[in-house]
């Protein structure tokens, strides 16, 4: 394994592999036991011999590895609502979505859990970014031995390990949506709360319960989060969340302006380039560091970029100077450094165990992938 990323920082494995590093669809998770920030997710695959353990042990099932959901990208910028939801960690196959208190059956007839559903109300009204936390392995389809699984974790300490790792840098206030799980956090939430520091950052917590309401969540939350101001959302019961977009909306949208001060000031700082692609111009946000700033010193630049695995446009001989983080997730519209010469313009959304120095986000990238096409396309670069 480690030598396999030794291998990979050659620049010629870089261009044969992977161009300027991206790497789709990987999944990566940290590894719960140890407490880790979402900058250095540790690798899953080292600790997977015992996991499947972590449930089979509770319920008579064979529990399967999650498909990464990735995450949806917003319009606020630093807004995330990350939410748990049973659903999103399970099959639903064979469910009776009609019939159970826990899932809400969609226009399309497809079915969601009711912390998902809550979710995406809260992502739909203040533009945040949207984001599961999804666990390795499923929960069982049946829900009585799902909830011998969760009160099982729950008792033994279990902290499962997740996927999907996401970078939080950019965030300043967080909706974290989940259900109540015998009477506290289910112990995927825990882990979530240990694999990420929440410091300086606003969270809102939302629940949807049987009726344990927040039970003792918040002050689990604050303990484990000590540098973050931990704020009440509300607690929707399971048979009311069908009749509770309204009052979920609302309660979003007020948290949303009592903390918007230090997100607008945030906003105000942040420069602004001009991309443009065939007759089309993007608008980016520059990140506040160095990198970014020197990238702004070179423009106007025009350059040919290449097409790399479907999701990134790349270009050589762009020499800044580089921070390198492990990024996690990349989004659509993402402008990044990889090394200290080649810039790379993501056009689509998915996770990566590849280091990046960020330099900026296209603050509205829809319509970006037809821009570029499929192939080599030539990128003009301005300053305002
Ligand atoms: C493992 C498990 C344990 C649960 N424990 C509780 C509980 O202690 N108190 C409660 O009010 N509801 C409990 N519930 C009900 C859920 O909190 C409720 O159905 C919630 O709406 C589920 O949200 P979801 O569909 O997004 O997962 C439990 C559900 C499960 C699956």
């Amino acid at each position: 394994m480690k030598l396999i990323k030794v291998f990979l920082t050659g620049i010629l494995t870089a261009v044969l592999l992977s161009g300027c590093g991206s790497q789709s669809n990987n999944t990566i998770s940290s590894n719960a036991s140890t407490s880790v920030d979402s900058s250095s997710p540790a690798s899953a695959e080292e600790n997977t011999g015992d996991e499947i353990e972590n449930y089979t042990r509770y319920a008579d099932y064979t529990p399967v590895k999650a498909e990464d959901a990735g995450i949806t990208s917003g319009s606020a910028g630093n807004i995330l609502v990350a939410y748990f939801s049973r659903s999103s960690n399970t099959s639903l196959d064979g469910v009776d979505a009609v019939s159970s208190a826990s899932l809400q059956v969609q226009e399309d007839g497809t079915a969601i859990g009711n912390a998902r559903q809550m979710a995406e109300w809260i992502a739909d009204e203040t533009g945040g970014d949207l984001y599961p936390i999804q666990t390795m392995y499923t929960y069982p389809m049946d829900y009585d031995q799902t909830v011998d699984v969760g009160e099982g974790q729950d008792k033994d300490g279990v902290h499962p390990l997740l996927v999907n790792p996401i970078d939080l840098s950019s965030y300043d206030m967080i909706y974290l949506v989940y259900p109540i799980w015998h009477y506290t956090l289910p112990a995927p939430m825990v882990s979530f709360l240990e694999d990420y520091d929440l410091s300086g950052k606003t969270v809102c917590c939302f629940t949807a319960s049987g009726g344990s309401g927040f039970a003792d969540t918040i002050e689990k939350i604050q303990k484990a989060e000590p540098d973050a101001d931990i704020v009440e959302g509300i607690t929707v019961s399971q048979s009311s969340v069908a009749d509770a977009e309204a009052e979920v909306r609302s309660a979003a949208a007020d948290l949303q302006t009592s903390y918007a001060p230090a997100q607008e000031e945030n906003m105000t700082e942040k420069q602004t380039i001009q991309i443009q692609i065939g007759n089309q111009t993007f608008t980016a946000e520059l990140e506040d560091n160095e990198t970014a700033a020197a990238f702004r010193e070179k423009l106007p630049l025009t350059l040919q970029m290449q097409e790399l695995n479907g999701n990134e446009k790349y270009a050589y001989d762009v020499s800044l100077p580089s921070d390198a983080e492990s990024v996690g997730t990349i989004q659509a519209g993402d402008l990044m450094l990889y090394g200290d010469d080649c810039l790379v313009l993501f056009y689509d959304s998915f996770s990566t165990s590849y280091s990046y120095t960020r330099i900026g986000h296209i603050t509205d990238p829809d319509g970006l992938a037809d821009a570029v096409g499929n192939g080599s396309v030539q990128i003009t670069f301005s300053a305002e």
